[in-house]
């Protein structure tokens, strides 16, 4: 069934569907954006940090790196969550020709959930030698005795959400569909579960939240597994720690805002991570947290001013400004920069 008539379908069968009930349809059903699409590149719909730069790979691959001739120092497992086009996972491992031992202690695993984009991947990592990389679909990784390196850059912005404001009371967004106009329109429900309302308490002195239970869920996951088969988790995504003002979730279709209901199936939808829960989960766990900082910071702490001069020298004035516009993105303030969050959790 297209995207459409599975809206329909559902919104007939419930009476009104939520948010996040409609996110998961126009995300992850069959003909879902993320299972059959290409999302991402100048001709599709985003771009993405690695995608704006070789620079952001490197940082992060350096990052890594580091962190293993450190604190590990023998075999262990490179997991990225949601590789994309597969240019993040090559950039490091490019940068990686610097320790061959890194090289050579790697067992490398994908989560990837779209079938074209595995192909993608597949392809830039024929350009090394790794004798197996290994595809899973969900976060389900058998135990093999090897700490982790796990990392993931706008992972968890795609994940569904549910949305609620509060008028004196909180009341929940709804989507429901009109045949005679052929329409989706919102409504809106007062919230009376005892559950929701206890989790909606921590934003009363604001007046929107937006709740991902699946996102939490799949966090928990991750910290889990670190913390029985030890490593490191390096997250990157869109997100805040204090309370939202406003609700974040928006559709990007050919590199245009858009709304919720245009395009359905074909357009990204997501929306801002909320890292306090991050932080809670991890707490729960006993992880520790080595950072949580904006992208700008990390960026720059981590050498990417030094990385772009050492690019721009002996280049013509075209490359070294283009350059420049590429280091401005990852880092402005208005562009990547700040909306952009890093968390660092570990267990070793
Ligand atoms: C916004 S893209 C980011 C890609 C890449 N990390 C980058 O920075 O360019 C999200 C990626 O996560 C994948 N993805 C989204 N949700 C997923 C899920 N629940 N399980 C596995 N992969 C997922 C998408 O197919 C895509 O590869």
């Amino acid at each position: 069934m297209k995207i459409k008539e599975l809206l329909i379908s559902q919104i007939k069968k419930k009476g009104k569907i939520n948010v996040c009930q409609f996110m998961e349809i126009c995300q992850f059903s069959d003909y879902g954006y993320y299972i059959k699409n290409e999302p991402i590149g100048k001709k599709n719909d985003f771009i993405t940090a690695p995608e704006v730069s070789q620079m952001f790979g490197e940082i992060l691959g350096g990052f890594l790196i580091n962190y293993w001739d450190q604190k590990i120092k023998k075999e262990f497992n490179l997991i990225e969550l949601g590789p994309g086009t597969g240019a993040l996972i090559s950039d490091i491992l490019r940068t990686a020709n610097i320790n061959r031992n890194f090289l050579n202690a790697i067992n490398i695993i994908l989560i990837e959930k779209n079938k074209s984009l595995i192909k993608k991947q597949k392809n830039i990592l024929s350009n090394f030698n790794f004798d197996q990389v290994n595809w899973i679909q969900e976060f389900n990784i058998k135990k093999n005795n090897r700490p982790s390196i796990i990392y993931s850059n706008e992972f968890f912005d795609c994940f569904p959400i549910r949305q609620f404001f509060k008028k004196n009371k909180w009341y929940e967004k709804f989507i429901n569909y009109n045949e005679i106009e052929d329409i989706f329109s919102f409504i809106s429900e007062e919230v009376k579960s005892k559950k929701i309302l206890k989790d909606l308490e921590k934003f009363n002195n604001v007046e929107v939240a937006e709740i991902s239970e699946s996102r939490k869920k799949y966090f928990e996951l991750v910290c889990k597994y670190l913390k029985e088969n030890k490593g490191i988790f390096v997250t990157i995504d869109y997100g805040y720690n204090d309370p939202l003002k406003n609700l974040s979730l928006q559709t990007i279709h050919n590199h245009n805002k858009t709304h919720l209901f245009e395009n359905l199936g074909n357009q990204d939808i997501t929306a801002y991570v909320n890292f306090n829960d991050f932080l809670d989960i991890a707490n729960q766990h006993n992880l520790k947290i080595d950072l949580f900082c904006n992208q700008n910071d990390f960026l720059i702490d981590c050498g990417l001013k030094e990385r772009k001069e050492k690019l721009q020298k002996d280049k013509n004035e075209k490359t070294m400004k283009k350059i420049e516009l590429e280091y401005e993105r990852l880092t402005n303030s208005s562009q990547m920069g700040e909306i952009f969050k890093v968390l660092v959790i570990s267990c070793l």
